[in-house]
């Protein structure tokens, strides 16, 4: 079955990004937020995307409002049940997503396709909490969604190839690169970064170097667009700190190993740029380098 209407649910950092490039790409889209002023917050910055595209002139006018008819809104999971594909962005906690399938699956036809956009749990568990594993797989996405090409696109042992085949067309409808991945913790991203992030942590915190001379030695030695610790602070160290936990659960390797400093800042809030304060500060109109007391 073709898929025509997408589902989204969370509009946060992520959900937000991925209900901007499908909707943009000419699917209906319907997204769902726990509370109206989650949705509200989600839409604005959707919002503010399209007409920062359009400033920018990758955009015209006529397809930002084409985008804007094709989005809605919801904070009722019953708008999402004749979606042809459900795209689930939600934090990063299983409890969170295990009552959320459950409830999902319920609600849609069995022909509807779940696909999760999480960083690092299992897609093979979360398959079994439906009664459709054939039609469950990763669809992990990369922030900021609209400027970053890749989806890495996890299959797992039930997966039904038909429908593994029409996810990874959908991906590239929405102009990504798919990759094709299987279901082992991180993929094949994550598995890779989630470790230099930690140890870039673990850097600063022995004082190897300041936040500044960590970040500009990846950034001037390496050519990397950003150092690792701005983009701690653009993923989220909640983010993080969870993705690590799991990933640490699942190898026991102590590269995976949240470092402290990690865990105090998101014990203190400090969850980076979407709190304001991270290991930089964005209270003012420049971030500047935050005050750790190291
Ligand atoms: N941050 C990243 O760079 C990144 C990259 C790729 C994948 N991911 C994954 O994407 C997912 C979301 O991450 P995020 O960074 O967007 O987090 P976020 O905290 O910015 O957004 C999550 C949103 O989900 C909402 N939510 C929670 N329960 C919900 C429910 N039952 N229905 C609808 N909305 C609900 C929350 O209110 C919140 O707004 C996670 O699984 C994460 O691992 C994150």
């Amino acid at each position: 079955m073709p898929i025509h209407k997408v589902g989204v649910v969370g509009c946060g950092l992520m959900g937000s990004g991925i209900a901007h490039v499908v909707a943009q790409s000419g699917f209906e889209v319907v997204v769902r937020e726990v509370t109206p002023e989650l949705l509200d917050k989600g839409l604005k910055s959707i919002e503010k995307s399209l007409q920062r595209m359009v400033e920018k002139g990758s955009l015209t006018d006529v397809e930002r409002d084409h985008t804007r008819s094709r989005l809605k809104g919801t904070t009722g999971l019953n708008d999402l049940k004749d979606a042809d594909l459900i795209i689930e962005a939600i934090i990063e906690q299983l409890p969170d997503k295990k009552a959320l399938y459950m409830e999902l699956d319920k609600l849609c036809p069995k022909t509807t396709i779940f696909a999760s956009n999480t960083s690092s749990l299992s897609i093979t568990e979360m398959a079994t909490f439906t009664g459709r594993p054939d039609r469950f797989v990763g669809l992990h996405f990369f922030n900021p969604v609209p400027i970053m090409k890749l989806v890495e696109v996890i299959r797992t042992i039930a997966t039904d190839p038909a429908v593994y085949a029409e996810v990874v067309e959908f991906s590239t409808r929405l102009g990504k690169t798919p990759v094709r991945t299987s279901d082992r913790t991180g993929f094949i991203v994550n598995r890779l970064l989630v470790p230099y992030l930690l140890d870039a942590i673990r850097a600063l915190e022995e004082g190897v170097g300041s936040i500044e001379d960590i970040d500009n030695s990846m950034k001037l030695g390496c050519g990397h667009p950003m150092g690792p610790l701005t983009l701690l602070d653009f993923v989220g160290l909640d983010t993080t700190y969870y993705i690590a936990n799991i990933m640490f659960e699942e190898y026991r390797e102590k590269r995976y190993a949240p470092p402290p400093l990690l865990r105090k800042m998101v014990q203190a809030g400090f969850f980076g740029k979407k709190s304001g304060r991270g290991f930089y500060d964005y209270s003012g109109p420049e971030p500047k380098v935050a005050d750790l007391g190291l």
